[in-house]
């Protein structure tokens, strides 16, 4: 169709302008919060939003929230009479060396969704948003999701501005850094209350689109998953003259740690990942004095991952470990209203049964649907289930087929009644 080949073409030209921001040797992202590539990502989100005449909102915590609203009234006018938005969108961080299509391929899929609901010229009856989340990988201050977690209280401000990256430098001071100031940090219970319904578009993160021979699924929950720090202490020596038996050596508690991670994630029927490690003083002729190694442990039951996590705890512990849980995310169920609504849409569109699919990954849209807004995804089929390296991949073709489905899902929700919540959550 007209309107199909039009937002596959504002696709394109989006994702070519994209593509060299926060690009590193190797073909992957270091698109991290609050620096000058991210700083680079929220202009282009402006002006993308001003091209649209979209009315760009900023919250407290830094999330871009881009409004469509013809009225009557302000956006807030029609929360107060009963029409809270639609909201559709994602982030643009990225992980260390991580791909193109996590974060992004959401952001660009909403924009030109609001493309193609232009061109079928559609009249949202509610008001509708286009959301970049800041901060969602969390690869710089270590706690994932801090955008959606700030503005819903699950994060207190003072814990976040007091985070610190690799280089010292605190949440606080990279906001200033930024332009921004870090009291207004804080629960924004202002913009939640105008979202109605949140749907992500993401690429899937695993590979059960190929095997099942569609391009789009919607998602049914996210395992509870978490991130701890263990700090293992030793003693800085001579690699050359200190005894074996005289040694205080940090990266053996460590080494335990990851060989322990991958025995009892086996044994619970868990995962568990140690992927980032800071070894003191960090010399190939010393005996590390301190080392501190970061574990992700996810799984299907809470009570596999808190009991992976409390076996490590004791196995640290005996090695001198001091353990501090960083995160936690509890099991995620996506609004299962939503997610049928958004199934139907699609199931009519193609004419087939769309997949549900789980997930082990972390998502805003899980952060929000935790606070109690009906929040759901959208998954794009990866060829390779490759995510969180350069290496994650989308055919364009299924992209486009995103964008159609997104788009079909959001002509449904601000045009069909009961789109929206009434009450506020909690
Ligand atoms: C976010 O991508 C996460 O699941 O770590
Ligand atoms: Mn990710
Ligand atoms: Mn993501």
């Amino acid at each position: 169709s007209r309107v199909g080949q039009m937002s596959s073409a504002s696709f394109d030209a989006m994702w070519a302008a994209l593509e060299p921001v926060g690009r590193v040797a190797g073909g992957g992202y270091r698109r991290f919060a609050w620096t000058a590539e991210d700083a680079t990502l929220r202009e282009w989100f402006a002006g993308e939003c001003a091209r649209r005449g979209l009315d760009l909102v900023t919250d407290r915590v830094g999330n871009q929230w881009a409004w469509w609203w013809d009225g009557p009234g302000t956006v807030d006018d029609a929360v107060r009479a009963g029409r809270r938005g639609v909201v559709v969108g994602s982030h643009l961080d990225s992980v260390p060396d991580g791909g193109a299509y996590d974060g992004p391929l959401g952001v660009v899929s909403s924009l030109a969704a609001v493309d193609a609901l232009r061109e079928a010229g559609v009249t949202p009856q509610v008001p509708l948003a286009v959301v970049n989340f800041v901060d969602e990988e969390g690869a710089r201050f270590g706690i994932a999701c801090a955008g959606s977690r700030v503005l819903t209280g699950e994060l207190s401000a003072e814990r976040a501005l007091a985070l610190t990256d690799a280089d010292g430098t605190t949440y606080a001071e990279a906001l200033r850094a930024a332009g921004r100031d870090p009291a207004a940090l804080g629960p924004d219970p202002q913009t939640l209350a105008r979202v109605g319904s949140f749907v992500e578009l993401h690429v899937e993160q695993g590979r059960a689109l190929v095997d099942l021979g569609a391009a789009v699924a919607v998602a049914s929950d996210i395992w509870p998953h978490g991130r701890w720090r263990f700090e293992f202490p030793g003693e800085a020596n001579h690699a050359g003259t200190t005894r074996l038996e005289d040694r205080r050596d940090a990266m053996l508690g460590y080494a335990d740690l990851v060989l322990g991670a991958r025995h009892v994630a086996t044994q619970r029927g868990c995962v568990a990942t140690v992927g980032k490690v800071r070894v003191v003083p960090g010399a190939v002729n010393a005996i590390p004095s301190e080392v501190t190694g970061w574990l992700d442990a996810r799984g299907p039951q809470e009570e596999q991952v808190v009991g992976l996590v409390e076996e490590l705890t004791d196995r640290a512990g005996e090695m001198g470990a001091t353990v501090t849980r960083e995160s936690w995310t509890p099991t995620t169920l996506f609004d299962a209203g939503l997610s049928d609504r958004l199934r139907a849409v699609l199931g009519r569109q193609d004419e087939v049964s769309v997949p549900v699919l789980g997930t082990g990954a972390g998502h805003d849209a899980g952060i929000l649907a935790t606070a109690g807004i009906p929040s759901a995804m959208l998954f794009v089929r990866n060829p390779t289930g490759v995510s969180h390296s350069p290496a994650e991949h989308a055919e364009r073709e299924d992209c486009h087929a995103g964008v159609a489905a997104l788009t079909a899902c959001v002509t449904d929700l601000v045009t069909q009644a009961g789109a929206t919540r009434e009450e506020h959550p909690r």
